[in-house]
């Protein structure tokens, strides 16, 4: 039986009918999919029974959901066994979609005036991140390990390699990645420094992969709920706020105004839950600016020009970030 049967098969037997298929990934054995019971929109996600690895990550997210029922910051839960989990289906799209057509309007107007609409969104974002992050477990991080989970996440967020895999020349592939690796041990030295400066170590429950399209925006009440806990863990949440803002900041580039508003925005929120983190905060920020300067995935398809100039001036951009100087 094929995995579009099996899946026939499963969901026919809860009674869903299958309005659309999401995403499907062969290899994984996964399918996401809006489904429909007596008029109600859900959405499902699915795992082939035998793919024990993402059967593990399905089963996380699943725990979680059970754990936070009637909380604010997710959709409520609506069926889950061993290899299925069914949520209610929320009225709204994601961050990056949401943003990307606030850009594309703001381009037809005036620009960089902020609107109503993205300090709503931000504000409503901030109280569900306050809602994730309750209240720290008992445990306390390692600092190594902190400082090498931030690597490997500035790892990819600097990940210069185009989409597709394909260079356009041998000397791009060479040089970029000559200095690519400069750049990368440089930044590694810079968050290990970082990281020795801050001084709490509390874990919490993190996302694990808290993204712009993992987080959905309402499209009638701008509520921002938090989606995909595949990857939940204890750990430093530094991690997960250090790439959502990075992600949503280098998005509003060239928008000062609205970056401000970002900024100030995240500032509030460590100062009121995170005081320790506050000046760590920004100086990792300024870091990953740098990092995704020359991501060439993140919607901004920088040409081999623009990539190689960021990469060449870029580590000595490094050398000389400081906590107090805030991107702009
Ligand atoms: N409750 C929901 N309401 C509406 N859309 C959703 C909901 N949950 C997920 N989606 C949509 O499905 C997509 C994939 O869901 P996600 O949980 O992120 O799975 P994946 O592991 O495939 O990334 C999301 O990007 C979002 O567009
Ligand atoms: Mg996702």
């Amino acid at each position: 039986m094929n995995l579009d049967e099996q899946f026939k098969n499963e969901t026919d037997k809860l009674g869903l009918d299958i309005i659309e298929i999401l995403f499907k990934n062969e290899k994984k054995g996964r399918i996401t999919a809006l489904a429909k019971q007596n008029e109600t929109k859900l959405i499902l996600k699915w795992n082939l029974s035998c793919k024990s690895l993402h059967i593990a990550k399905l089963k996380k997210e699943i725990s979680y959901y059970r754990e936070h029922q009637g909380e604010n910051h997710i959709v409520p839960l609506s069926y889950a066994a061993e290899n299925i989990l069914v949520i209610e289906y929320f009225k709204g799209v994601s961050l990056r979609k949401w943003l990307e057509s606030y850009l594309d309007e703001q381009k037809t107007g005036t620009t960089d005036l902020v609107k109503q609409s993205f300090s709503n969104c931000v504000t409503s974002l901030l109280k569900s991140l306050k809602m994730m992050y309750k209240e720290p477990l008992d445990k306390k991080a390692e600092f190594n390990e902190m400082a090498y989970q931030l690597c490997k996440r500035f790892r990819q967020v600097c990940c210069f390699k185009p989409l597709n895999g394909a260079y356009q020349s041998k000397f791009e592939t060479k040089f970029c990645r000559w200095i690519y690796r400069i750049f990368r041990s440089l930044a590694r030295t810079k968050i290990h420094h970082i990281v020795k400066k801050i001084n709490t170590n509390d874990l919490y429950i993190i996302h694990g992969d808290l993204h712009l399209n993992n987080i959905l925006i309402g499209l009638e009440s701008n509520e921002a709920k938090i989606i995909d806990f595949e990857d939940v863990e204890p750990g430093f949440v530094l991690l997960d706020i250090i790439y959502l803002y990075s992600l949503f900041y280098y998005l509003l580039t060239g928008l000062p105004n609205h970056q401000l508003i970002l900024r100030e925005c995240f500032s509030g929120f460590i100062a009121d839950n995170f005081p320790e983190l506050n000046n760590s905060f920004f100086e990792l920020a300024n870091i990953f600016q740098i990092g995704l300067s020359i991501n060439r995935s993140v919607g901004y398809n920088i040409s081999a020009f623009r990539l190689l100039k960021n990469l060449c001036f870029f580590p000595i951009k490094l050398l000389f970030t400081k906590s107090h100087c805030i991107h702009k």
